[in-house]
């Protein structure tokens, strides 16, 4: 079964972003979507995660057209099976970083995986408050809180803007593997091309079109 299926997305703001835009995502699976600043790359990535409605074109997730799904259906969705990494959807602020992680175990009714926090680097700063951590180590925060609630669709825009190179490879090293073992699938949104490239599959988002380039 197909996790994700867009057919034929277009979408304007002030100007055309892109136009007839399609894109399938398989379990297993890792898209990376690269582009100038400013080519849509955020903005597709909100429409494909049906945060945005696109100007026209569908979504399917799962193989159910998400317009065609109750409201109660698709936010049941989108809290079990889908896990954003987006600078928007931010930690919540007052909390340490466990408690933030505590939040997601609660909601998912799943066990916070404690390797997870060795493997991310933030076991030391666990504890501290959110506004007492680095932008890199929020990142991490950030991508431990979604893996803990164990989503299908991981969609992630720039989720390793503020790391290291090294610990930007080890943050994705961990992200494939979270694929590949719960049969899930990534659409990874960066301006970086060679961890663009780690992923299996590569599309340009360039001219109002996406092209896959890998
Ligand atoms: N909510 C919005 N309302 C109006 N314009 C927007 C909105 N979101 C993005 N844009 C515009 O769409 C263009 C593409 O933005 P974005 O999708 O963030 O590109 P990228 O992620 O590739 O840098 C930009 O010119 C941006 O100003
Ligand atoms: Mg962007």
């Amino acid at each position: 079964m197909k996790l994700l299926s867009a057919k034929h997305i277009s979408h304007t703001f002030e100007y055309e972003l892109f136009n007839d835009v399609s894109l399938e995502l398989d379990e297993k699976e890792t898209i990376a979507i690269i582009g100038m600043s400013g080519s849509g790359k955020s903005t597709l990535l909100h429409i494909l995660s049906t945060l945005l409605k696109s100007d026209s074109g569908k979504v399917s997730l799962f193989g159910e057209e998400s317009e065609m799904l109750s409201k109660k259906r698709l936010s049941q969705i989108k809290r079990d099976d889908l896990g954003l990494v987006f600078q928007s959807h931010y930690l919540f602020k007052g909390f340490s970083a466990y408690e933030n992680l505590e939040v997601a175990s609660i909601l998912s009714n799943k066990k916070i995986d404690e390797t997870l926090l060795q493997r991310l680097k933030i076991d030391a700063c666990i504890n501290q408050k959110v506004t007492e951590l680095s932008g890199g180590q929020q990142q991490r925060v950030s991508i431990a809180r979604v893996l803990t609630k164990q989503p299908r669709i991981i969609f992630a825009d720039e989720p390793t803007g503020n790391l290291d190179k090294q610990t930007a490879s080890e943050v994705m090293e961990l992200l494939f593997e979270y694929c590949e073992n719960k049969n899930a699938g990534m659409l990874l949104v960066t301006h970086d091309e060679t961890l663009a490239y780690l992923c299996k599959k590569v599309y340009r988002l360039e001219n109002k079109k996406l092209e896959q380039v890998k």
